[in-house]
């Protein structure tokens, strides 16, 4: 079961579509709110569109968590990481998205709908869920991201 049941914000790409009504399928049979951006079926955009929307009401604290899906992962990944205070992580095996909360506390989790197949995509979430932040050492390291939009910006 989830260790939370906060709301989740979720968006895709055409690639992702059928992965994106599948994930947020589950999420809802184990109770949690789910806010779905988009895109709302097969026809091309551009994941860049989702993305934003996705990763900018979590980089603003209006969510706390999001799902992000595309074909490889990658461009919705590239995106949402451009966003302070976003841990975007592409994860294709459960190890890594077990370790991506442990050890980063990743924020949004993302998933490429033509890399995995939609059961362990589902089992993946699932473990992203489950898995709590460990903290100590990992926050210590996690804050020093703070500083990297601090040297942009100044
Ligand atoms: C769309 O064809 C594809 O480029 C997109 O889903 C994604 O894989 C980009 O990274």
């Amino acid at each position: 079961m989830p260790e939370k049941r906060t709301p989740i914000i979720i968006g895709c790409d055409h690639a992702a579509y059928d992965l994106k009504e599948k994930v947020k399928l589950f999420l809802i049979e184990i109770g949690i709110d789910v806010e779905d951006v988009g895109c709302h079926n097969e026809g091309s955009v551009d994941y860049p569109d989702f993305g934003i929307k996705v990763a900018s009401m979590v980089s603003a604290g209006k969510f706390e968590r999001g799902i992000l899906m595309c074909g490889t992962g990658i461009g919705m990944s590239m995106v949402a990481n451009k966003f302070p205070h976003v841990r975007a992580a592409l994860c294709t095996d459960l190890f890594s998205s077990i370790m991506s909360k442990r050890h980063n506390n990743s924020n949004i989790l993302v998933l490429g709908a033509r890399v995995i197949g939609d059961i362990l995509a589902v089992e993946i979430v699932k473990a992203w869920l489950e898995t709590p932040f460990e903290g100590g050492r990992h926050q210590r390291r996690l804050d020093k991201f703070d500083r990297i939009d601090t040297a942009i910006t100044d």
